[in-house]
């Protein structure tokens, strides 16, 4: 991509930034003409691929008209949503419509190119907003839905208020031209060791939506709780899902529910990739189906944090029936392209018989049409390119995936598990020493933690919020909120344009965008907010 003018106008915001925080002397005179570029450059998580900054404002009125071309449902959708949250913040009508014949101001238009751009690729978009209009262009409508995100993030932050708030709807003018770099940017979201409704799930999505995350992963089952209805199983959840950490009651999706939560999701763009643990990590199957265990006798409930206790019974044929029932049926139910065997900390299981395991699981899956995601141990089965491997622990584990042609998903314990406390005076969170700070949650690459790994062998980056000590929706902001927003970064934006020093300055101006979403943020000290 050729670049741009590097003046201060012109330029990368990074490079503006560093700029102006120099004061050098060919700037500084623009930056104290120009107070929105400093306010502007500390707005926008993840940093746009492309930004260049004009000095004028569009005023979003009672009379600014929402125009588009071709108003697909999906698109529609989309503009919905958008004008919905306008409408409760600014009290404007924001009339949409379709046509092509603009008017000379006072618009903000959305058009699907006719034709793909090399450039836009299936996720970018571009912004241009004058004094007059904001327009809009991307080759999909994904990449119009994250142009009104960026468009949202540019707003005053009370545009997310609940209520009408009386004040200026000032946008700064500007270009951006902005694509991802990973297409896979994920959080997941562990609902057995502590249940979370479908309203804590949709509360998830929606914060994962606002950074431009693509992926939900929900870790469904675990030693503790079965939280998905599976017909040809009704004791998965009449027994299996009836607690969870602590002998609280648990709870389970109902198929509808789940697909509730697959609507609400496509709905801004978020896959579900559903997660059935095995063959460790079962006890709450085993719980419900005696003839799951090899000694043919139920477990008992279990409600501690233990982990690499249970594994269903590799010796028996009712084994693989289970499997491929839960499979189906899942399957069936989740329109995205994968599904996630799990595969972790089976310590009771020898390996050979974890591998033919996993090789049987991989044809079921493939079987009904997916392509299989597992944790890092997987890598030691026959996982080739049509497999997917979440590096999450072991480097031997990620490199043995890596030489097998395996796509990687990027998880490292260290750097992205929000379950991890921050600091060690806090509390909340995993009760292990390993901690995880605001910085060092977003100071990392990809890149930097695997030898030979290249951009091609990543499939994306994902933040995985284990439960076992996070019990509501409330403690699971606390966690995620701001690291998700580095993660959602570091997945988006290129490492070249990421710096701590000026990230940390556009996440403290989220604080007033969390508090009118009144999320449950962790207020890091290593942030000016
Ligand atoms: C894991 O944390 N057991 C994947």
């Amino acid at each position: 991509m050729k670049k741009f003018s590097p003046s201060c106008q012109r330029s990368y915001i990074g490079i503006c930034l560093l700029l102006l925080l120099l004061l050098s002397a060919s700037c500084s005179k623009d930056a104290a003409d120009m107070p929105d570029v400093e306010t502007l450059a500390h707005k926008l998580i993840p940093i746009p691929f492309f930004i260049e900054l004009e000095e004028d404002v569009f005023e979003l009125t009672a009379e600014t008209t929402i125009y588009t071309t071709n108003l697909s449902s999906a698109l529609s959708s989309s503009v919905d949503q958008f004008v919905a949250q306008m409408r409760r913040s600014t009290g404007f009508g924001l009339e949409v419509r379709t046509t092509d014949v603009l008017p000379t101001s006072g618009y903000i238009s959305l058009e699907l190119l006719r034709s793909p751009s090399s450039f836009l690729g299936e996720q970018g978009y571009e912004i241009r907003i004058t004094k007059r209009a904001v327009t809009i262009e991307a080759a999909t409508e994904v990449g119009l839905f994250y142009s009104l995100q960026t468009l949202r993030q540019l707003m005053p932050a009370a545009v997310e208020a609940a209520t009408v708030q009386q004040q200026l709807w000032n946008i700064p003018t500007l270009v951006i031209r902005d694509v991802p770099r990973f297409t896979y940017r994920a959080a997941m979201l562990d609902v057995a060791r502590h249940f979370f409704s479908v309203d804590e799930v949709k509360r998830y999505i929606d914060l994962m939506s606002l950074y431009k995350l693509t992926h939900l992963h929900l870790h469904l089952t675990d030693d503790q709780g079965w939280r998905i209805e599976i017909k040809s199983w009704p004791k998965l959840t009449s027994i299996g899902a009836s607690t969870e950490v602590g002998g609280g009651p648990g709870g389970f999706y109902t198929q509808e529910d789940y697909r509730e939560i697959i609507d609400y999701a496509q709905a801004r763009y978020i896959t579900i990739v559903p997660e059935i643990d095995m063959p460790g990590h079962t006890n709450a199957a085993l719980a419900s189906y005696a003839e799951l265990n090899c000694d043919g006798i139920a477990k008992e409930l279990y409600t501690g944090t233990d982990v690499g206790f249970s594994a269903l019974c590799l010796d028996k044929e009712i084994t693989y029936d289970f499997v491929e029932d839960v499979i189906r049926e899942v399957a069936a139910l989740t329109p995205g392209p994968y599904f996630h065997i799990g595969g972790d900390e089976a310590e009771t299981v020898l390996p050979f018989k974890y591998v033919e395991f996993i090789n049987r699981v991989k044809e079921m899956v493939k079987s009904q049409g997916k392509q299989m995601i597992g944790w890092d141990e997987v890598a030691v089965a026959n996982v080739g390119s049509e497999e997917i491997v979440q590096y999450w622990l072991r480097e031997s584990n990620a490199q043995k995936a890596l030489d097998k042609s395996a796509k990687l998903i990027f998880s490292p314990m260290e750097k992205t598990y929000l379950n991890l406390r921050y600091n060690s005076t806090i509390t909340l969170g995993a009760s292990f020493n390993l901690l995880l700070n605001t910085q060092r949650a977003y100071e990392w690459d990809p890149l930097d933690l695997l030898d030979g790994v290249l951009e091609g062998n990543i499939l994306g980056i994902e933040a995985p919020l284990w439960t076992e000590n996070v019990s509501d929706i409330k403690e699971a902001e606390y966690m995620a909120i701001p690291r998700l927003l580095g993660i959602a970064e570091i997945a988006w934006s290129r490492e070249r344009d990421r710096n701590w020093e000026a990230y940390k300055r556009r996440l403290a101006a989220q604080k007033e965008r969390f508090e009118f979403l009144n999320i449950n943020y962790h207020l890091s000290t290593l942030v000016p907010w």
